[in-house]
Formats: C-alpha cells, sequence, structure tokens
C-alpha cells in the first residue's frame, strides 16, 4: 500500500472508535424496503456496517434472486459517506460465479473448454456487466477441488485437477480484475472456499473432510497459490473442517497456510453464517467464543450473522482480543476498499452496456466447453435434410440451461433447445410428441416416422449447487427408458445432456450412438449445442472431470497417489471390485472431435538433467507432431502428463502439468513443444517444502490422461 494510504488509514484507526472498527469487519444484506432503509441508516450512523452482500438469502445460487437495485446501493453509499462518522464507503459484494446477465456455462463446464484466453474473456465481460449495477466485489473464483460428482457444489469449481485448478484461477481472476481493480469495470476477486470445501465426506454439503497435509500442499492449495499470484485481494474462508479442526477458527489452515504460507496479504471474509457455525461443529459453547475463533483465526470480515458487531467489543474490554488484533483486521479491510478507490469513487453511475460481443462470447465458450464422448458410425454431424424425431423431457427447458449460482440470468431470456432447433433446421424437420418425457403418448411413433431420434436429456439446475448434492448420479429411469424406446425404434439415437455434473453413463451411453455433453452451460447453450449436432462447430471440450461408470466407483479420478492396481488406467486383473470393472466410463482429459488427430515422433532436448541445472532455471524442451489425418478442421488440447516413477512419497500414476489447444485445418501437421522445468517436475512434502527428487519421471503427451506416447527424463 501507499504511503499516502497508509497515512489515510492511520488517520482513520485513530479517530474510530472501538465499535466503528469492529462496524467494518460486519457485512449485512442490503435493504430492500424503506423500513429496511431506515434501520439500515441508523447502523451506518453508528458505524456498524463495513459492507454488504446483494442477496436476498443465504443460498444466493438456490432461490430467485431480485435484480441488483443500484439505486437502493447508491442511497445507502450516500448515508454511509455522508452521514456515517468517517465517509468509510460500503463495498458491495455478490456471487458473480459464471456470469451475470448474460450468464456463461457453470465453471465445471468452463474447465473442459481449455481455453484460457476465452475464459478470460468471459469474465472480462462479466465485470464489466456486474459493475455496471455496483458490484464491486465477487464472491469469485470457486476454486474447491473435487473428486465426488455426488457433491451439488462440483458444478462450481474446476474439477479433479490442481493444474485445470490454477488455470481456470488466473484466467478467471485476471478477467474480473483486468490488472487495476480501481478501474470501474474491474471487480474485487474472492477466491473460494478456503479450504477443502470440495472434499466433503460422501459429497454431502457442509460436512467433513480428512485432508492430509500432503494432498493439502499438492491437491487443494495450488489453485488458491495461483489466485492470490493472480492478484486476489480477497479470501473467502470454508464451512468445512479438515481433520476435526474447523477451518473458519483455525490459525493454523487461516493464517499459518494462508498468510504465512502462501503469502496472502489481503482480507478474508468467512462464509454466510461461518463464524457461528463454529458452535454447531462443537469447538466452542457460545457465540462469544465463536467470535474469538474467528478473529485469531485470521478473519477480518464476519458474513451475515452479527457475531463480531455483537461479542467482539466485550472481549477486547475483557483482554481477550487485543486493539492489535482488531487493527490489523480494519487496515486489511481498509486497504482494499482504497485500493478499490472506493474513497474517491463510491456511487455506481450505471452506464449502458451493449451485451452483443458478450453474448456472442457465451456461444462461443458453450461450444468449446461442450464434449462429445461417443460417436459411433459418425452418425454426427447430422445434415440439416433429416427428419429429426426431437424428444425428451428437457427439449423445452429454459432455466436449467443457465445452471445453478447464475443470480440475474433470466430463462425467460434463455433459448430452449427446441427453439434452437426450429431456428437451426425448421419445424417441418422436427418431429415432436405432445408429452416432453416422450413416454406415454405419440412419442414412439415420432421415432419411427423420423430418419434420427435426438434427445434432450439431463438434470435440474436444482440437483445441483449448494445443498443439492445426490446419493446416485444415475440419470433418472424415466429417461433411460425413453433411451431404450428409441433405441428399439432402430434409428440412430443422439443423446445431447444438459446437466451440471457427470452423471452415470454405464447403461446410458451403450444405448446411444453419439453422446454430446452439453453441461448446464448458460444463455447460449441450446444454440451451441445445435451448432455442434449440425457441424456449425466442431466439437473441441475435454473433461475436467472423470465419469465413473456409477455411484459406487466414487470417488475415481485419475491423478491418485496409488500404483496402476486402482484399475483406472485398465489394469482391471486387479481390480478393486467384483461387481464392476474399474476403469472410469470416461477419464479424465477425454473428449472427441469430428475430425481426427495423430500423435507423432516425440522427442525430448535431453534425457537427463541434474537437480541444480532445474534450480538454475534450465528446462526440458519436449515436443511431438500432431496431425489433422480427418476431414474437418478442428482445434484440438494436446496435454502433457509426468508420472515420477518412485519419489520419497506416492506420486499420481499421471499428473498434468501443461496443455495447448490449438486449432489444426485438414492435413495439417504442427509440432508442438513443452517446456518441463524445477516448477513442473516436483512436489510438495507434507510440510509444505517443494522438492524435485532424483530418478526416472515418464513424460506422456496425449489428446488424454491416457496419453501413450512417452519418453523417460532421468533426474539426478
Ligand atoms: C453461501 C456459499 C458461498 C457464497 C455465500 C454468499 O453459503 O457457501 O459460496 O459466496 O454464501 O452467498
Amino acid at each position: 500500500m501507499n504511503s499516502k494510504v497508509d497515512n489515510q488509514i492511520n488517520e482513520l484507526l485513530q479517530k474510530m472508535s472501538i465499535r466503528e472498527k469492529i462496524g467494518q469487519l460486519n457485512m449485512t444484506v442490503t435493504p430492500k424496503t424503506e423500513a429496511e432503509f431506515e434501520r439500515t441508516r441508523e447502523k451506518l450512523r453508528n458505524g456498524d456496517v463495513g459492507s454488504m452482500i446483494l442477496a436476498s438469502s443465504s443460498t444466493a445460487g438456490l432461490d430467485p434472486q431480485e435484480r441488483v437495485n443500484t439505486a437502493m446501493c447508491n442511497r445507502v453509499q450516500k448515508v454511509a459517506m455522508e452521514e456515517g462518522p468517517h465517509g468509510i464507503p460500503l463495498i458491495y459484494g455478490r456471487d458473480v460465479i459464471h456470469g451475470h446477465r448474460t450468464v456463461y456455462p457453470v465453471p465445471l463446464a468452463i474447465a473442459a473448454a481449455f481455453n484460457d484466453e476465452l475464459v478470460k474473456k468471459a469474465y472480462r465481460y462479466t465485470a464489466i456487466e456486474a459493475t455496471s449495477v455496483g458490484i464491486h466485489w465477487t464472491f469469485a473464483p470457486m476454486i474447491d477441488l473435487c473428486r465426488d460428482p455426488r457433491y451439488g457444489r462440483i458444478i462450481e469449481g474446476p474439477g479433479e485437477d490442481p493444474m485445470v485448478g490454477r488455470h481456470m484461477a488466473r484466467a478467471i481472476v485476471e478477467g474480473f480484475q483486468n490488472g487495476d481493480v480501481a478501474q470501474e469495470d474491474s471487480m474485487v476477486t474472492c477466491p473460494k472456499h478456503f479450504i477443502g470445501y470440495g472434499a466433503s465426506e460422501g459429497g454431502r454439503d457442509y460436512y467433513r473432510t480428512e485432508i492430509s497435509d500432503y494432498s493439502l500442499y499438492n491437491y487443494y492449495l495450488p489453485a488458491f497459490r495461483e489466485a492470490i499470484e493472480a492478484g486476489s485481494d480477497t479470501v473467502m474462508s470454508s464451512f468445512n473442517d479438515i481433520n476435526g479442526d474447523p477451518v473458519s477458527g483455525s490459525r493454523y489452515y487461516m493464517t499459518e497456510i494462508l498468510r504465512d504460507y502462501l503469502g496472502f496479504k489481503g482480507f478474508v471474509v468467512s462464509d454466510w453464517g461461518a463464524i457461528a457455525f463454529l458452535k454447531r461443529l462443537g469447538v466452542t459453547e457460545s457465540e462469544s467464543e465463536c467470535a474469538e475463533l474467528g478473529i485469531h483465526a485470521g478473519i477480518e470480515i464476519d458474513m451475515c450473522d452479527d457475531i463480531y458487531v455483537r461479542y467482539l467489543e466485550k472481549l477486547i474490554e475483557e483482554g481477550k482480543v487485543s486493539m492489535e488484533t482488531l487493527d490489523n483486521a480494519v487496515r486489511r479491510v481498509l486497504e482494499v476498499k482504497f485500493k478499490k478507490n472506493l474513497f474517491e469513487n463510491p456511487y455506481c453511475k450505471m452506464p449502458e452496456i451493449d451485451r452483443t460481443e458478450h453474448l456472442k462470447c457465451a456461444r462461443e465458450l458453450a461450444s468449446e466447453c461442450m464434449v462429445l464422448l461417443k460417436n459411433e458410425d459418425n452418425v454426427l454431424p447430422l445434415s440439416k435434410d433429416k427428419k429429426i424425431a426431437l424428444l425428451g423431457p428437457l427439449v423445452h427447458e429454459k432455466r436449467a440451461l443457465l445452471g445453478s449460482w447464475c443470480l440475474e440470468g433470466k430463462a425467460e431470456e434463455t433459448p430452449s433447445f427446441y427453439e434452437a432447433m426450429v431456428e437451426a433446421v425448421g419445424k417441418n424437420h422436427l418431429i415432436t410428441a405432445t408429452d416432453p418425457t416422450g413416454l406415454y403418448d405419440d412419442s414412439v411413433r415420432a421415432m419411427y416416422q423420423a430418419d434420427v431420434v435426438v434427445l434432450a436429456l439431463g438434470e435440474s439446475e436444482k440437483v445441483t449447487g449448494e445443498k443439492r448434492s445426490l446419493a446416485d448420479i444415475s440419470l433418472p429411469n424415466y429417461q433411460i427408458e425413453l433411451i431404450r424406446k428409441a433405441k428399439y425404434s432402430g434409428k440412430k439415437v443422439i443423446g445431447v445432456f444438459f446437466c451440471g455434473r457427470p452423471i452415470a453413463m454405464e447403461g446410458v451411453a451403450d444405448l446411444l450412438d453419439a453422446v454430446l455433453y452439453a453441461w448446464h452451460s448458460g444463455s447460449e447453450a441450446a444454440g451451441a449445442a445445435c451448432d455442434i449436432l449440425f457441424g456449425e462447430t466442431v466439437p473441441s471440450g475435454k473433461t475436467a472431470i472423470t465419469f465413473p461408470r456409477n455411484s459406487g466407483h466414487i470417488p475415481m479420478y485419475y491423478n491418485a497417489t496409488s500404483n496402476r492396481y486402482n484399475g483406472y488406467f485398465g489394469n482391471n486383473s486387479e481390480t478393486s471390485y467384483e461387481d464392476s470393472i474399474a476403469a472410469p466410463y470416461y477419464p479424465f482429459g477425454y473428449g472427441l472431435s469430428y475430425t481426427e488427430f495423430a500423435y507423432s515422433n516425440m522427442q525430448s532436448d535431453c534425457a537427463e538433467i541434474s537437480v541444480d541445472d532445474l534450480k538454475n532455471g534450465k528446462k526440458v524442451k519436449c515436443s511431438i507432431d500432431v496431425s489433422n489425418v480427418g476431414e474437418y478442421e478442428g482445434k484440438e488440447t494436446i496435454q502433457l502428463y509426468i508420472h515420477d516413477v518412485a519419489g520419497t512419497y506416492m506420486r499420481p500414476f499421471r499428473e498434468l502439468k501443461d496443455y495447448k489447444k490449438l486449432l489444426f485445418k485438414v492435413g495439417e501437421t504442427k509440432n508442438i513443444t513443452f517446456e518441463l522445468g524445477y516448477d513442473e517436475l516436483g512436489y510438495y512434502m507434507p510440510d509444505g517444502a517443494y522438492v524435485v527428487e532424483e530418478g526416472n519421471i515418464e513424460v506422456f503427451i496425449g489428446p488424454n490422461c491416457f496419453a501413450k506416447d512417452k519418453i523417460v527424463l532421468k533426474v539426478v
């Protein structure tokens, strides 16, 4: 922070009473009615509030949220600035997770694009929309690594891989911040939920986790380190405990790991009510002790449970919390407010936004996220002169396509798959059934009259997101029954899946000739799916999450530190189940195109390198030729994995270390080069020390985690 701001903060701290300081650590909701406005005015006059969340409930991702009332935000801000004790502006936060009015795919789908520049552009546009209504601060990116598709919030994060998590964290933070959060159309970011929330046992929300420090450093922390290095100024603490230590009350996680180890300098906001939650977790018997635990853990802002404003002043009088602790917390909050230029620019000017480019980006990103999982006999792309029986429960669906956590997106503005298909081929090419589930009326006749059957399948957004976990990720039986009927029709059957999470494909994909995983891909989901079905765009998505055969296989992830006998990589002779082969239905990084890519001629510029040379910045170049040997121009995501054959600690059988997504013309060959250095070839010890060890490291390059082309690098 520059000295001028430091001086301004010091002057404020000298003038502020204890109560006014605590007020800066208190977040409330914004008033909606005049009565609420008057009550808020009273709190602001006393300096009892420092920030507000623009949401009408603690489960903003699930409930229809009112649009942001910018006029009210400006009215309240005016009270804070002109009637508050020190003219300190409020900072307004909201869950801007995957879009604002223009909704992009859910983040788990965005991860499948493997296209950092496009992701960054989407979040740039999102910041422009969100700031235009007065939102300063987003509670995003959600970068909880997760391996359990039963968990509803898996849709909100980057999936099972730490490297994908790092890329997503950086692209999203840079998109929101645009290099300078002081700009009116930039947003303060808040990577969440620190730390380990995605490991919630059994995929149950708000539940316990067991995470060793070894796993913490190698799987869960990398994305947060990246977000902090990308410039995030705030972090949100999580509801969960790790090994019995509730994170939002833990100095180990919120200070020793987050600040001392990762070097985070901003402020921490608790999750909604997470400080009061400490009592329910059973580490305190009083709310006052919750306040003491939270402030000592290193949580600056208490979200919406009034614990700090009710108990901190007495704790300070009793000497249980020091003035230094309080002043440091307030300083961190004020530093971010100055950095966001809120003292100079506290009001929203409500600029008009042209969303044309935003919607184009939404369509492009949706197209690049969608994953072609199966395409038997190249049944896709379809020609537009076919008679199509268009059936399934999501044919006319609008809201689900937006996914969970879209607070501003409106279903009525979202084209359904039916509407997009009509636009693509015209009504006279479509045969539909009166009952969208397609089971009990003229659906069979529709199939017989058609050349091909397209089924719109999937799940509602209501079974994804916060508090929306599933014990069974199977497709509902009525949808499987519809697929069977279609299969028996003897026509080619294409399944288009509008889902948030991976669903169990065993017994489903087997019955289909093609599977297009369209996810919950936002405002332009339907159009993007049609673009792919008819070949306007060639699919290029690669799944960033494993598709287990069925729920019994969960957790199943490609980068387990187990040896090959977990069956993931096909060594099913040693499989761990008698009733199911253990290999995934679709592996991490998998996705088909309409064209074919051939990999050949893998090389490295050296077969041996010393740890010292690596430490001194020397890198190994690994290259491979990739050719488009098919009939379509298309994009391929070339992925590089390593396998540290023998570490002091067990290492994953494959670890993604880099990827490049490139466009190939028909017949084109490109020589692709990756560089492997110190940062790519090591791992973290349980004490957080990063090491590169001597020994053989296998390097693979290919189209997914089953990559076959390999060289062996000897580290000496
Ligand atoms: C919710 C979520 C969190 C969100 C916050 C504010 O409980 O856990 O992700 O940012 O509350 O809506």
